[in-house]
């Protein structure tokens, strides 16, 4: 069954400041898809809990800061819903039944699963939450009946398994869930400042909420091809970490010009990043002056997100009553 919408649901773990490789892997396709869908996005409190369940209250602090992350790059609550899933607890006592016909060995043989147990090896993570956090993840999609999901290719088992338990609840139930499909859309690569990929644990990032005077030393002592010793050596942009950036900020025949220049050797590493902090500083600009605003009005993120929680919540009741009606729960 496929779904009759436009709908597109997607969220992230509040878990730190998002920065240049999350604005350009994800934030850019959520912000196209809000000019043509019916988009639904929330900040995944509730998914945070499964690594940082030691110190639950720290989370608190970073879902205001992830809103403003996303209002300051563009999303835009007049033209979708932003919302917090621990405040709708109708995503409780969804995932409530539908752990309850979850086979577990779906759950221990999802890759990602154990993929983010050897990335986050120095946390006990044997936890029934964690090894259910892809049926969390599937309660958070099928509550709203999307027919999309953007999402990025790590996130395609989840996918996967959201699919079979919306065809496992049908088969038992009645068709109920439409399956969702994943709206991969194409990752831009961004190596971080050292080259590897961009990350808040290897400290290579360059933030949305950073000020131009911490971005500045950070372009400026960026690697870049590290066979170019001397300003006269000819370069390589396919092997220079500064590149990928320009591709992604400057015009396409500001680039053919440094590629050409990188080449012949008439234009340096140096030339090269000032240029760069220029594009970064006009990239950023408009973000740090939404930013500014929100700053002025510390309710206005709450607000913004109690807005959305609140229409997230009316297309949740709805549901939720058909879905209690389905199974006979409703009294
Ligand atoms: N698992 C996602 C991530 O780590 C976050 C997430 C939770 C999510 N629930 C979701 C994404 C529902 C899309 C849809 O990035």
């Amino acid at each position: 069954m496929t779904a009759k919408n436009n709908r597109i649901v997607s969220g992230m773990r509040p878990t730190g400041p998002l920065h240049l490789g999350h604005f350009f892997g994800v934030l850019v396709n959520w912000l196209k898809i809000q000019e043509e869908h019916e988009c639904y996005f929330f900040v995944a409190d509730w998914h945070a809990l499964t690594s940082e369940y030691a110190d639950p209250r720290r989370i608190k602090g970073f879902v205001p800061e992830l809103v403003k992350d996303w209002v300051a790059a563009g999303l835009d609550p007049q033209k979708c819903v932003i919302f917090h899933q621990s405040q709708v607890k109708e995503h409780a006592e969804l995932h409530l039944l539908l752990s309850m016909m979850t086979p577990v060995s779906w759950l221990e043989r999802n890759p990602t699963y154990k993929e983010m147990c050897q990335q986050l090896s120095q946390k006990d993570l044997s936890t029934y939450g964690f090894l259910g956090y892809p049926v969390l993840m599937a309660t958070d999609i099928l509550m709203y009946k999307p027919f999309a999901v953007p999402v990025g290719q790590d996130q395609l088992p989840h996918m996967e398994l959201t699919r079979e338990i919306a065809r496992r609840f049908n088969y038992l139930n009645g068709e109920f869930f439409p399956e969702p499909q994943a709206m991969l859309t194409e990752e831009a690569k961004l190596p971080g400042l050292d080259g590897r990929k961009m990350s808040k644990s290897y400290n290579n990032g360059i933030y949305l909420r950073d000020c131009m005077e911490e971005v500045k030393p950070k372009i400026m002592s960026m690697l870049t091809d590290k066979n170019r010793l001397r300003k006269n050596d000819p370069g390589d942009p396919e092997i220079c970490n500064l590149y990928p950036y320009h591709k992604l900020l400057s015009s396409q025949e500001k680039c053919a010009e440094i590629e050409e220049g990188c080449r012949n050797a008439s234009w340096g590493c140096v030339d090269c990043k000032k240029l760069l902090v220029e594009k970064i500083t006009e990239f950023l600009e408009p973000m740090q002056e939404r930013r500014r605003k929100l700053d002025e009005n510390p309710d206005h993120v709450w607000q913004i997100l109690d807005e959305g929680s609140k229409k997230a919540r009316a297309k949740a009741k709805e549901n939720m009553e058909e879905i209690r009606d389905l199974l006979g729960f409703k009294y």
